[in-house]
């Protein structure tokens, strides 16, 4: 790679790009369609320069069904010797967990350099009865292991609609019922303290949501991250330290990075509410859960509420109140499409919102 494409590289990180794959002419950089606007990428300082000229295009990729891909060349992975990751069409291997997973739309197959560093990591964690979030969840892969390896209770969060069926088809596939999946972008519930969190995202989203991933983490907690390059460890450490948390061991694999960390923080230590069923789809009707937050008007709320949640003015109203007094209210029930639809928005309008 040029010195040039290295610049370009760094400066594209302040975008939000998901992951950048280097080929033998430069890189190809991927972002999701709903974050790409006009002429973004006049931002960056490098395509202003007159030292040097960038040739890039644009391509749309559509939706890969994973699971062809998946049939077509899947083998059965093994991480350390006690635990694999097969599909159901595979033969059974009788490790100790043993995981099956059905990707379809969803990331997470184990293959992947950042999900096996993350899974290496856990499988050398006691993570017997404790309570553990999985940031990021796609498949649901990091969920399912953290089930079989006993933790009490999991919340499994993903902002893709695709990644919340697929983790609820995967957790009932290997019968983890204290799996509780969730649409959402961030951590939204303030009493919960977590003993396990786990991210395999970006960089750009470690670096924006380290404050949360402190506060809800318990003192003397792990979080374990991937999804960066060795090259991002330096800001990322200073970041995550700003905030408590300091590295205790870092993984390496195909300058992939993975790293290790603990909360040196006091939290208040709030057990999580147990949830002790994994339900399917056809099975329950969804809500949509609004959240207080310190940043949103009554009057902002209120109009959001009746736009898209097809609220009257004085149910809106009641909502807002209750959301500011009781600190959440439910907004609106429905069926999972629908509801992931109109969450996306109040997200969009800056509200803290998820589907339960
Ligand atoms: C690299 S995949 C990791 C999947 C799985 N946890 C693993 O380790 O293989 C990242 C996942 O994070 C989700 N994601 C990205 N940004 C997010 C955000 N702000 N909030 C929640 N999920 C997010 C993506 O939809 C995707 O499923």
């Amino acid at each position: 790679m040029t010195p040039w494409s290295e610049i370009l590289l760094a400066q594209l990180q302040s975008l939000p790009f998901q992951s950048f794959q280097m080929t033998d002419i430069g890189f190809d950089a991927f972002i999701p369609e709903n974050l790409h606007y006009n002429n973004f990428l006049e931002s960056i300082p490098l395509f202003k320069s007159s030292d040097v000229k960038i040739h890039f295009k644009l391509d749309k990729i559509e939706p890969t069904n994973w699971n062809a891909k998946w049939e077509s060349d899947f083998k059965p992975i093994l991480v350390g010797d006690n635990c694999v990751i097969r599909a159901d069409f595979h033969p059974k291997f009788n490790k100790e967990y043993e995981l099956v997973i059905n990707p379809k739309m969803s990331f997470g197959t184990g293959h992947h350099q950042t999900t096996f560093m993350i899974m290496e990591f856990l499988l050398n964690e006691n993570v017997e009865g404790s309570s553990v979030l999985d940031m990021g969840c796609g498949t649901g892969i990091l969920a399912i292991i953290a089930s079989k390896m006993r933790a009490k209770n999991i919340d499994a969060i993903d902002n893709d609609p695709w990644c919340i069926k697929n983790s609820k088809e995967n957790a009932v596939q290997n019968q983890c019922k204290n799996i509780n999946v969730v649409f959402g972008n961030q951590i939204i519930k303030k009493s919960t303290s977590y003993d396990f969190i786990l991210v395999n995202i970006n960089r750009n989203i470690l670096l924006d949501q380290f404050p949360s991933y402190a506060k809800a983490l318990s003192f003397k907690g792990t979080l374990l991250i991937s999804g960066f390059y060795i090259k991002d460890i330096p800001i990322l450490k200073e970041r995550a330290e700003e905030f408590g948390l300091q590295i205790v061991e870092e993984k390496e694999k195909d300058t992939w990075c993975a790293l290790k960390l603990k909360n040196e923080k006091k939290n208040p230590k709030i057990i999580p509410q147990e949830s002790n069923e994994v339900e399917t789809l056809e099975e329950k009707e969804y809500e949509i859960i609004l959240y207080n937050d310190e940043v949103n008007t009554f009057d902002h709320v209120i109009e959001c509420l009746v736009k898209i949640c097809d609220h009257s003015y004085i149910q809106a109203e009641q909502c807002a109140f209750i959301v500011h007094y009781s600190g959440k209210c439910g907004v609106k029930t429905g069926a999972f499409e629908e509801l992931i639809l109109k969450c996306n928005k109040l997200l969009e309008e800056g509200l803290s919102a998820e589907v339960v």
